[in-house]
């Protein structure tokens, strides 16, 4: 059973065949070549062409698998593996904001005595294209997170890594025991990086606890921080272009990056944990 619902009248959606899915007053979605499932209309879009674009997608893929990031992933899990518990066996989780798949596919998988059945989804067409090509094992769809076409209290863990939060829509889709995790840049995020580009560096802020603590309990919180060694322009550029900074500073100034080989670079992170407030 989907917990995938029609944008357009809310029933369910189910596959109708091996490329249509179909709710219950007969919209119909046409799965795309690549797996994916657009449930974001055209009405609801605020662009042409919402979300990060190819490039960026393209960039995160390629910096994510080098690996450098794989220290978060495995907190991640290990925290889901050693904290969380859950009524059942049978966990439907969602990547809200999953951009190219990476941590949907490794961090929800293969978690100790579970069995996960993966959503990802992202505003990005790009974004979903690309993992659904991917990950053929988890389901991918176009949406926004402000208005998730998910059944409520239909999903048990949400994880949410660097993308816009929408605490209600969170709480309508949780079940009553579900978990959010949310992980956001913590205050000395890449810090080096930014201080090639910036003659002050801002540490970085973050509202997540304050809005999440609205609908939820806020039931964990962790800093992951590590140091990466990156050993080569390549690997340095890949990082780069997967920050905000490459796609909006001027080009003199990204020099002060392109023209090195090497950086240690700290990456640190909050992971939060939510649940429903115990009342609701
Ligand atoms: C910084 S990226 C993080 C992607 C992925 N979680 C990762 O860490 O690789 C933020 C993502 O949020 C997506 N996004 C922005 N607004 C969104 C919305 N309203 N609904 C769903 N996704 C959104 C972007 O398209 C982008 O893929
Ligand atoms: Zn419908």
């Amino acid at each position: 059973m989907s917990i995938l619902t029609c944008p357009y009248c809310n029933t369910a959606i189910q596959p109708a065949n091996k490329t249509t899915y179909r709710c219950e007053n007969n919209h119909s979605f046409d799965l795309a070549k690549q797996g994916y499932l657009n449930l974001l209309p055209v009405n609801k879009k605020k662009s042409k062409d919402p979300g990060d674009n190819e490039m960026m997608i393209l960039a995160r893929r390629n910096f994510l698998e080098l690996g450098f990031y794989d220290p978060l992933i495995l907190r991640i899990k290990k925290l889901i593996n050693e904290q969380l518990s859950f009524r059942k066996k049978a966990v439907v989780a969602l990547d809200a904001g999953c951009g190219e798949g990476y941590y949907s596919e490794k961090a929800l998988n293969h978690l100790h005595g579970l069995h996960t059945t993966i959503y990802g989804t992202d505003i990005s067409k790009h974004a979903v294209k690309n993992a659904a090509k991917k990950y053929k094992n988890n389901t991918y769809f176009v949406s926004s997170i402000y208005d998730l076409p998910i059944a409520k209290r239909s999903t048990h863990l949400i994880l949410s890594v660097f993308s816009p939060i929408m605490p209600a829509e969170f709480k309508r889709i949780l079940s009553s025991k579900g978990y959010a995790i949310v992980v956001s840049p913590a205050s000395n995020h890449l810090n080096e990086m930014a201080a090639l580009i910036y003659e002050t560096v801002k540490p970085h802020t973050t509202t997540v606890v304050e809005n999440m603590s609205v609908e939820f309990d806020h039931v964990l919180a962790e800093r992951c921080t590590f140091t990466i060694a990156i050993k080569n322009a390549e690997d340095l550029l890949a990082l780069l272009k997967m920050t905000p900074y490459y796609w909006s500073t001027g080009i003199e100034r990204l020099e002060n990056i392109t023209n090195k080989n090497e950086l240690s670079v700290t990456c640190d992170f909050n992971i939060d944990i939510f649940q429903k407030k115990r009342q609701q």
